[in-house]
């Protein structure tokens, strides 16, 4: 695929053996006219990479604290991502796009969860600055996210991937008009790009809530309750079963989470707080996969609860 000669060396080298074409929902025809003419690279972001080109574009995409983790904490776990310093964690990557100048186009940072017999990486930031929008820069990003955890779950007991998993508000969340406006437009992009939410519902009264509660990410902080959205890998699509057991994977998926936030040193009594607050969710209520559009407005927890 044409996307391969796009690749930064350590990339290419990363993702040797992977045949992009699989992990792509769009066809190569299609990526070949639209996105890759801008493209100018596509890279593993290093640290200093990070806050040279990409940081200014992520904090202009975020702008809103507390959805925004911060900048230091970033650039120190891929300087050690990168120096080989985090054995035994979740591998932590960014992938970027630069244009012909070596300008930041945009970029997708995630963890690759290790799970029970298989990798999930998580999206926590997909962005792509305004100029390029619309040329389905996302998808190389999401065709890379799969590719890059693909490589990391080979290294950890070959293990698959099904898909990847993303955090997103719900269509009409937030405080104000300008807010829940995006946050509708961001449900309809992830739902065109193949997404859907995985929620907890009640047989008796069939209501609905989210399994997402996201411990206050500094000291002081409130918990946060977004949603869920897994994207199916295309690869996995194009076999025409479905490997996603919803009710094992959501369990797994709380599990893996908590833990990649208490391996990050993420504040201790807020998570301890969100994981109750899940407990609680849980209680009579299974995993269901559902439509982003459908999702219902979730609460949102203050600390004092
Ligand atoms: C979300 C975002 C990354 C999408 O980037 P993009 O490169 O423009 O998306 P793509 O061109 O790859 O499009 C992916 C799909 O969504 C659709 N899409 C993209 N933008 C859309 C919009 N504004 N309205 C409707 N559909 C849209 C595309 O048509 C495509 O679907 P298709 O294959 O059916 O045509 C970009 O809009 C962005 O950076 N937004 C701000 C940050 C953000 O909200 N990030 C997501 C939450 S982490």
């Amino acid at each position: 695929m044409s996307l391969s000669r796009k690749l930064s060396q350590k990339l290419a080298d990363h993702v040797n053996d992977i045949d992009l074409v699989s992990l792509s929902r769009i066809s190569e025809a299609r990526l070949t006219e639209r996105a890759l003419p801008n493209v100018g690279l596509v890279e593993l972001v290093s640290a200093k990479d990070f806050a040279k080109l990409y940081d200014a574009l992520y904090i202009s995409m975020f702008p809103h604290q507390p959805e925004r983790e911060r900048s230091d904490l970033i650039t120190d776990r891929l300087q050690k991502e990168f120096a080989g310093q985090r054995r035994g964690l979740a591998p932590y990557r960014i992938v970027g796009i630069r244009d012909h100048e070596g300008k930041a186009i945009g970029a997708a940072q995630f963890s690759v969860l290790l799970l029970p017999g298989y990798a999930v990486p998580y999206l926590q930031y997909l962005y792509v600055r305004m100029e390029n929008r619309r040329q389905d820069m996302a998808e190389v990003l999401h065709t890379m996210i799969l590719a890059v955890a693909t490589a990391d779950a080979k290294a950890h007991d070959n293990r698959s991937v099904p898909f990847t998993l993303l955090e997103t508000e719900p269509a009409g969340y937030g405080k104000d008009g300008a807010s829940r406006a995006v946050a509708t437009q961001r449900a309809i992009i992830h739902t065109k790009a193949g997404a859907v939410a995985i929620m907890l519902r009640r047989e008796s009264d069939g209501t609905t809530s989210s399994p997402h509660v996201q411990p206050g990410l500094e000291i002081g902080d409130p918990p946060l309750s977004l949603v869920w959205a897994i994207r199916r890998s295309p690869a996995v699509v194009a076999q025409a079963i479905d490997v996603v057991d919803v009710e094992h994977v959501g369990q797994d998926l709380i599990a893996a989470y908590y833990q990649s936030l208490r391996d990050e040193g993420f504040p201790e009594p807020n998570i301890r707080l969100a994981e109750s607050i899940v407990r609680d969710q849980c209680r009579d209520r299974d995993f269901v996969l559902m439509p982003l559009g459908e999702v219902v407005l979730p609460k949102t927890y203050s600390l004092n609860v």
